[in-house]
């Protein structure tokens, strides 16, 4: 897949582009590009943002530049882009990102994030140009970098080879497999420290006793999280 980010920071994401998980995603194929909304302003000075009408605090990102940005990276009107990719405005207020929402993401071919900082955007971008809104949780951050992160995270680790061990994003929290509910508890060497004991169903090597123990914590911690998990089912019994 192809996923661009708009941001006014795009050193920000250096970091996250050489993560294991990232790369192996970009050598398979997948690309990450970013695009610096400074860059293709049609003001003067570098400008990207102005005052809000109406008053009161911060900065708004300016519609003619962000179209600018669009424009120059796309070659089409920008109203006419959700048409052929999900353009996600990142957006504390926005639709929350759980794992349904990564799975549906994960599948386009190709994703535009815009990643805003200040007060947040002019609301025609978000009207005319973009097809989604999302946020991260229900908290406020100074600007949609991290989120913009978060979001290529969950996707890009979701792409078949990105972790370079399947296994791990079929049974993992959230999952089906673990009927929506959080993963169960993982131990290693010692199998006793300080008269801690790894549960003894672990090192008997019963395949089968092993999937059942798992599946039952991971019903006890989804209950313990006080059934707010993703398909949490009120109508199971529980552990
Ligand atoms: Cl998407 N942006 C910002 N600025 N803050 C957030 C967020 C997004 N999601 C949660 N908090």
């Amino acid at each position: 897949m192809q996923i661009d980010v708009f941001t006014l920071f795009p050193e920000a994401f250096d970091w996250f582009a050489g993560q294991r998980h990232v790369a192996n995603a970009l050598t398979l194929g997948h690309e990450l590009h970013r695009v610096n909304y400074r860059d293709h302003t049609p003001l003067s000075g570098r400008q990207v943002d102005d005052t809000p009408f109406g008053g009161g605090a911060g900065m708004v990102l300016r519609v003619d530049v962000v179209e600018a940005a669009l424009r120059a990276r796309y070659g089409i009107d920008p109203i006419v882009l959700p048409q052929q990719r999900r353009v996600i405005v990142l957006d504390p207020g926005g639709r929350l990102l759980d794992d349904a929402l990564v799975d549906e993401l994960a599948a386009q071919p190709a994703l535009t994030l815009l990643s805003g900082r200040y007060e947040g955007f002019d609301e025609r971008i978000v009207e005319h140009f973009c097809s989604d809104r999302v946020s991260i949780g229900r908290y406020v951050l100074a600007g949609g970098e991290l989120a913009a992160m978060v979001l290529c995270d969950a996707v890009l680790r979701k792409q078949p080879g990105a972790l370079g061990h399947e296994r791990s994003a079929l049974e993992e929290s959230f999952s089906a497999a673990l009927e929506g509910g959080p993963e169960y508890p993982h131990y290693t060497r010692p199998a006793e420290y300080r008269g801690w004991q790894v549960p003894e169903v672990l090192l008997s090597g019963h395949h089968a006793r092993i999937a059942e123990w798992r599946l039952a914590q991971s019903r006890a911690r989804a209950v313990l999280a006080g059934g707010t998990m993703t398909g949490d089912d009120p109508e199971s019994p529980g552990t």
